[in-house]
């Protein structure tokens, strides 16, 4: 397979198009001129992703050239805690009947998305994507982990058996519009966001953060991540015949920022002007965790999108959408 591959001229399917990501996808193919009747779309009560025959069937009909699976069953922490069965069961479900049907319809070209929490949790930082496999996984995430892994060795297994052009991505945490507000699927800004943002509606003059507030995060722009993605399909491919170092490609912004001045930067942006207090009998998580992008970077993408414009932008869509907001600032 030659790279640089083109997306030009090709149909492209974003699974996973109303989530966070799969929006962020459909306006990365817009900003590259990728013509309407070219994106294709497949919304879940059309297709439920977790029924192979719906998905097969779709794909022989519609075809795409090129898939962008950004499809998933994907919450926080306590969503993983209390739906371990349905993180893993719908995730292996998903990826499987998406990457199986890409391989019988012969698309050109497929991306996978996992996440950073496929490494192990004691991985030396920044973590490089050779870490995989090497050591326990975080509990609290282990079952969507563990899908993310074995939808990485599916791409991996179809592109050794049969030559399929199908590469895996990993991005770190995101942010950004369409991001989850609710208080058992939000990750840590959404969070964060929606916690300040009611603290000033209310008038509160004290919140409380879990933990120590001195863990150390890498937050990506959702934007940035689709150009990445876009560009991982056009630059990358993994070329691995089983030693595992080129089985997928970290997708990070290389900036990491503690969980204190985390808060203090969106109590500004929200206008929050209380006392941050931390509860530091409440668990930190892991003291560090950070990506090597080198290898994407290396490929010539790098983010664009400083943290604190990135969170104004999501803040912004989190105002439009959501109606505790006070109508002057609407
Ligand atoms: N968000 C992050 O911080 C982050 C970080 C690293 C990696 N990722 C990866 O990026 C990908 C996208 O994440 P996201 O944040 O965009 O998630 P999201 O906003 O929850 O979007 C997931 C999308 O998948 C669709 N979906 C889920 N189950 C389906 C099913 N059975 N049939 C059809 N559609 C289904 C959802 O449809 P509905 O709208 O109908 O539910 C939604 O459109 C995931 O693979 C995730 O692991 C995300």
């Amino acid at each position: 397979m030659s790279i640089p591959y083109t997306l030009q001229n090709k149909t492209i399917w974003v699974a996973g198009h109303g989530g966070m990501v799969g929006s962020a996808l459909i306006r990365a193919l817009k900003k590259r001129d990728i013509a309407d009747d070219r994106i294709l779309t497949a919304p879940r009560d059309t297709v439920d992703l977790c029924n192979q025959n719906a998905v097969d069937d779709w794909m022989g009909t519609h075809k795409p050239d090129v898939i962008l699976l950004a499809a998933a069953k994907v919450g926080g922490i306590v969503a993983n805690r209390d739906e371990p069965a349905a993180f893993l069961y719908d995730n292996l479900m998903i990826q499987s009947n998406v990457i199986h049907a890409a391989h019988r319809h012969q698309a050109d070209k497929l991306v996978f998305l996992g996440s950073s929490c496929i490494y192990p949790k004691d991985a030396p930082q920044p973590i490089t994507e050779d870490r995989l496999m090497t050591g326990p996984l975080e509990k609290t995430n282990d079952a969507y982990a563990i899908a993310k892994i074995a939808g990485i060795k599916l791409c991996q297994s179809y592109r050794m058996q049969y030559g399929a052009d199908f590469i895996s991505v990993m991005p770190c945490n995101l942010y950004g519009p369409g991001d989850y507000y609710d208080a058992l699927r939000s990750h840590v800004i959404p969070a964060m966001l929606m916690k300040f943002d009611h603290a000033v509606q209310n008038g509160d003059t004290n919140i409380t953060l879990w933990g120590t507030g001195t863990p150390l995060r890498e937050f990506l722009y959702v934007d940035d991540c689709a150009e990445a993605i876009l560009h991982a399909a056009t630059h990358y491919t993994d070329t691995d015949t089983g030693s595992g170092d080129m089985s997928h490609i970290n997708i990070g912004s290389g900036h990491e920022i503690s969980i204190r001045d985390l808060a203090q930067m969106i109590a500004s942006i929200t206008g929050f002007d209380g006392d941050i207090t931390f509860d530091p009998s409440m668990p930190d998580g892991v003291a560090r965790k950070i990506m090597d992008s080198r290898k994407i970077n290396a490929l010539g993408w790098h983010p664009a999108t400083p943290l604190e414009d990135g969170i104004k932008l999501a803040y912004k869509d989190y105002k439009d959408r959501h109606a505790s907001v006070p109508r002057q600032d609407r």
